[in-house]
């Protein structure tokens, strides 16, 4: 199929673009480059500078291209800064998204695959996460995406279009060759920033919280590898061909790793010390997030063939080793 890429330039929207190549489609990038890279983009790939919520760009481009399918990964994605500019988060992701969705509708393009969170579920009160649990959002940013989640039902119902929302929990690790990978500006992930502390980039990692109730005091998160998110994407294109369907998947590894791990994994596969502070918890972060994937391995064939956080940090560190500058535009 032709795809367009929304926020294709970012980390998990390059990474889905190549294995959409890797797949036989023709991908085609549409992104602001407000956080983007061109350099995360190979040159053969058409690369549209534009903003999502320009609707007269986003219908020229789905008709000279003959866009078939969306994938949309564009957001803003810092939980604090939604806390303290909702209004950003809110035009950014949810009024622009209906822009992209008008337009799409507007030119017949009636499959749509989203970058959900596990933000949606706020503090659920049991683990693993299954898709049914309640979704109770604690920031704007979780709320942004849950709102677009429900406009997607609306629309399916209304119109007929085909949607996938995947709710990602904490993507991690690089393409597997080392050709693209992480380079968030401002980073907030931890992988990068305990990569950055053990070279010297950064200072030491701060570590938030050591008083939670997990079995070293640190938080636990789910995290998953970048590519395999990205096969998720694809292999959920089948189930898009039925009109109106309207599905939820959870995508991690349901592997909880807390943040100590992750430091000795960054040790051991770097041979490097990661310095890091003990520091006070922050608002809003809950001791332990992880999922239950079992409906998209069920639903999609799905698989996670990067199961342990050693592989994924493996994969990462690859990247940061021969990139330390990230990409050359940045
Ligand atoms: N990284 C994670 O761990 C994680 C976890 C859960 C959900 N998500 C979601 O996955 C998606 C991708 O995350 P990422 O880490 O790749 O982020 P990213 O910032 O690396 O990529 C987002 C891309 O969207 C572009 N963009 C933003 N606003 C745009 C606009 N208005 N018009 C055009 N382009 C725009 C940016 O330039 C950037 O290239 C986001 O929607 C995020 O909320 C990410």
């Amino acid at each position: 199929m032709n795809v367009l890429v929304v926020g294709g330039a970012g980390y998990i929207g390059s990474h889905c673009v190549r294995q959409l190549i890797a797949a036989g489609h023709r991908p085609v990038v549409l992104d602001n480059l407000v956080f983007g890279h061109r350099g995360a983009v190979a040159a053969s790939i058409p690369l549209y500078a534009a903003d999502l919520g320009d609707e007269v760009a986003v219908g020229k481009i789905l008709a000279e291209e003959k866009i078939e399918a969306v994938m949309h990964f564009a957001a803003f994605a810092y939980v604090g800064e939604s806390v303290n500019d909702p209004l950003k988060y809110y035009f950014n992701n949810v009024v622009a998204t209906l822009g992209l969705l008008r337009a799409m509708l507007a030119h017949g393009v009636k499959k749509f695959v989203f970058s959900s969170t596990c933000a949606t579920y706020g503090v659920p009160t049991a683990m693993p996460i299954v898709e049914t649990m309640p979704q109770a959002p604690i920031n704007p940013y979780g709320q942004t995406k849950l709102d677009i989640e429900n406009a997607l039902k609306a629309l399916a119902h209304a119109h007929g279009l085909s949607f996938a929302a995947f709710r990602y929990f904490n993507a991690a690790g690089a393409s597997e060759d080392g050709v693209i990978g992480e380079d968030h500006v401002p980073e907030s992930h931890i992988i990068p920033l305990a990569i950055d502390a053990a070279t010297g980039r950064r200072p030491a990692l701060q570590v938030f919280g050591s008083d939670y109730p997990t079995p070293d005091g640190t938080c636990l998160r789910d995290y998953v590898h970048v590519d395999d998110l990205s096969r998720a994407h694809i292999a959920v294109f089948a189930k898009l061909e039925q009109p109106g369907a309207a599905l939820f998947y959870n995508l991690g590894t349901g592997k909880p790793t807390s943040v100590l791990e992750v430091i000795r994994a960054v040790e051991k596969i770097t041979g490097l010390k990661v310095p890091y502070l003990l520091a006070p918890r922050r608002a809003g972060d809950p001791p332990a997030l992880y999922a239950n994937s079992a409906k998209a391995v069920a639903e999609l064939g799905w698989d996670v063939r990067f199961g342990d956080i050693e592989s994924i940090v493996a994969t990462a560190w690859r990247w940061h080793s021969s990139h330390p500058q990230g990409f050359a535009d940045r």
